[in-house]
């Protein structure tokens, strides 16, 4: 029988993931092994759509209580690391900051944004689309809706890359780092809320510094473990699903032709590559109680790991799954999950994607990956690791 770690967390799958993914669904959809993410333990992988939506929408059984995933923090990242009924209260508290209006309102900032980075390489014909575009596009508009300062971006960038992708194959090491830049990021974060609930401004990390759920006022935990979170998912998704989207479309140059041609298929194109390129591979739970799931037996204590990626080209929900299909009508994809800790970011990155897609194209609509670059994608969450274009 296939053991799924052995070719999930390989750089193949990251550079070729359908096929590792078709593998996974056909030979072994739910898979319990031994070791590996869950230590000594056992970990359950699941792949197919159903399955997968099954996961994703029982909390009583895959939960996402702190031992998910350590990323260093002290306190639970919140709402992700909370599971219900006790989520509800977080997400009635962030949703309105997130929401399409307030997203719409940001939109004009996003489109002048996008321009002043291309106008920084347009007339030069060549550009490191990572490094200068997908990198400080996200980061820059995150910073301002939480109201800090531009210059700590590097320092975050820093923390980013430690945490997610930690320079070293030694897992402890690994886990060393990612404790040691958790402290740090505890530490900046204690500072600026202070500074923020002393002097408030319109940013969300000043609501975060007086911010209230049922009746009373959020403890320092509850604020860090908040902007920690904030801080993962606003700095490194957007940034992983711009190169993925970008690299596709420098090597498929009809569905690029298409979208010049017909500027309303930007919907489709955006949510097209959200679903085949899935940029967040997989999310991780622990099993909190003894169930069945796809006939295997999964038990309290497991640690879970639940493939979105796998489910977002699953041929049984959708017809001709790995084929980016700009006709498709039903695309219900879990590239940002689904249940209660479907992303809360899903408006800001719908938003950033599509602005950012039309205004690169119109200023530069046919490029390429240039001759010396390999393509390569970081595991887990999918970066380019080199993503040089020329035109
Ligand atoms: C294309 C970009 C993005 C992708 C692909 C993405 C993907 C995801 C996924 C798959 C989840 C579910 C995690 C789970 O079930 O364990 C999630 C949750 C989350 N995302 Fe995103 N995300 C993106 C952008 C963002 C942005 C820009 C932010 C914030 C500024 C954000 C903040 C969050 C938060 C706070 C959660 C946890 C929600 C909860 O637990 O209730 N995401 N995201």
């Amino acid at each position: 029988m296939t053991d799924v770690a052995s070719i999930l967390f390989t750089q193949e799958a990251a550079d070729r993931p359908h096929e590792t993914y078709a593998r996974i669904r056909s030979e072994c959809p739910v898979s319990r092994e031994v070791g590996w993410v869950g230590g000594d333990g056992h970990t359950v992988y699941v792949s197919r759509y159903e399955d997968v939506m099954w996961a994703l929408r029982h909390p009583e059984v895959f939960s996402s209580a702190p031992g998910a995933v350590n990323v260093g923090q002290e306190h639970p990242l919140i709402p992700l690391q909370v599971d219900p009924p006790e989520h509800a209260k977080y997400r009635r508290m962030l949703d309105p900051e997130f929401s399409p209006a307030r997203m719409k309102a940001l939109e004009p900032d996003v489109r002048a944004l996008v321009n002043q980075l291309v106008d920084g390489f347009a007339e030069r014909g060549t550009c490191d689309f990572h490094e200068e575009f997908a990198t400080p596009l996200p980061s820059a508009i995150f910073l301002r809706l939480m109201g800090m300062s531009q210059d700590d971006l590097p320092q975050f960038l820093q923390w980013r890359d430690d945490t997610i992708r930690p320079d070293t194959d030694d897992m402890e090491e690994a886990r060393r780092i990612r404790d040691r830049v958790g402290g740090e990021i505890q530490a900046y974060f204690d500072r600026a809320l202070d500074e923020k609930a002393a002097n408030p401004d319109g940013g969300l990390m000043s609501r975060i510094a007086v911010g209230e759920v049922d009746g009373r006022p959020l403890t320092r935990g509850e604020q860090l473990g908040m902007c920690h979170l904030l801080m993962l998912g606003g700095l490194d998704t957007v940034t992983a699903t711009l190169d993925c989207m970008i690299a596709y479309l420098a090597t498929h140059t009809d569905r690029r032709q298409a979208l010049l041609d017909d500027p309303t298929l930007l919907d489709a194109v955006v949510e097209e590559l959200l679903r085949t390129e899935t940029p967040v591979v997989m999310v991780p739970r622990i099993i909190a109680q003894d169930a069945t799931i796809g006939g295997v037996e999964v038990k309290a204590g497991d640690t879970a790991v639940i493939l979105i990626g796998a489910a977002d080209t699953d041929g049984d929900e959708f017809p001709d799954a790995e084929s980016v299909d700009l006709a498709r009508e039903k695309n219900r994809h879990v590239a940002f999950g689904a249940g209660p800790h479907r992303c809360l970011g899903s408006h800001l990155a719908r938003m950033e994607l599509r602005v950012a897609i039309e205004e690169f194209h119109k200023r530069i609509p046919e490029y390429r990956i240039q001759d010396d670059v390999e393509l390569h994608f970081s595991p887990a969450i999918r970066q380019a690791v080199d993503l040089r274009l020329e035109w």
